[in-house]
């Protein structure tokens, strides 16, 4: 680290955790968490894959304290992919339980955080057990305003892509629209959740570095941030290192630095 960063934050040497200055950080609007590791975190401790998806939904409400915190506005979690049908039918199970369980079981907690919850992905596409879940979380919860967490729940940023196509299809055959009116806003307003904004930084725990078809459109322009840590044991030193990597980061998005 350079002298220059050194002054912009103040580390202890003593600590193995990082004392940081929190009002020099640049707190992101909106992050987004790939929950990766669950799988090798289980195996290092001889436990089945689903003790490790149970630690990780444990730590999720770990990640929403912290965000809470840092006053993060909007909290996007990866929590089953499009992809993820492909895991053995027992996996798939313990994941659709971990999700009920998840949303009755700690609605107490989540609402005393102030925490509004909604989903992203293709909805329709799961048992209408999970659907009304979905149904009860998000109605619940409408009325809390200090954070959203939002679960991308049988998510593929390509099939969110491919369905918003196919709306804006249906709009040009029904003649609401013409070809040529269609804009990249426009296309944006057909993607899941057109209000939320597009998150600021994407963190990716457990050593992959990829973002696995999660928020192909709205990730166009975050910030990536990798961490070798497993997701059940992603906490607050990983999220404030993040932090302090984003807050160094020079976001131009296509144009220049202001100083150049
Ligand atoms: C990836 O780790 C993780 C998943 C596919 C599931 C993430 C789900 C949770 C954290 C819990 C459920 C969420 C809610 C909202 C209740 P992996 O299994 O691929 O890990 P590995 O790469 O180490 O095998």
């Amino acid at each position: 680290m350079s002298s220059n960063e050194e002054s912009k934050f103040s580390f202890f040497s003593r600590k193995k955790t990082p004392v940081i200055d929190e009002s020099k950080l640049k707190i992101p609007q909106h992050i987004a968490v790939i929950m990766d590791g669950n799988g090798r975190w289980a195996k290092k401790r001889m436990l089945p894959r689903s003790a490790g998806h149970r630690a990780g939904a444990d730590n999720l409400k770990t990640l929403c304290k912290n965000c809470g915190h840092y006053g993060i506005k909007y909290v996007t979690v990866y929590a089953f992919s499009t992809e993820n049908w492909s895991r053995p039918e027992s996996e798939v199970h313990t994941l659709m339980e971990l999700f009920v369980e998840y949303f009755d079981r700690y609605d107490p907690e989540l609402e005393q955080e102030g925490i509004r919850v909604r989903f992203t992905g293709d909805l329709l596409g799961l048992p209408q057990n999970i659907q009304d879940v979905c149904k009860r979380a998000e109605e619940g919860s409408k009325h809390r305003t200090r954070m959203t967490l939002i679960v991308a729940f049988n998510y593929g940023g390509r099939r969110e892509i491919v369905q918003a196509a196919q709306k804006l299809a249906q709009q040009v055959k029904a003649g609401t629209i013409t070809e040529d009116e269609i804009t990249e806003d426009m296309f944006a307003k057909n993607l899941y959740l057109p209000d939320v904004p597009d998150p600021d930084l994407i963190i990716r725990p457990s050593g992959e570095e990829r973002t696995s078809n999660f928020l192909v459109w709205e990730g166009a322009y975050s910030e990536l941030w990798f961490s070798d840590v497993l997701w059940p044991d992603f906490g607050m030193k990983e999220l404030t290192e993040a932090l302090v990597a984003y807050t160094k980061r020079d976001r131009r998005f296509g144009g220049l630095s202001e100083e150049k």
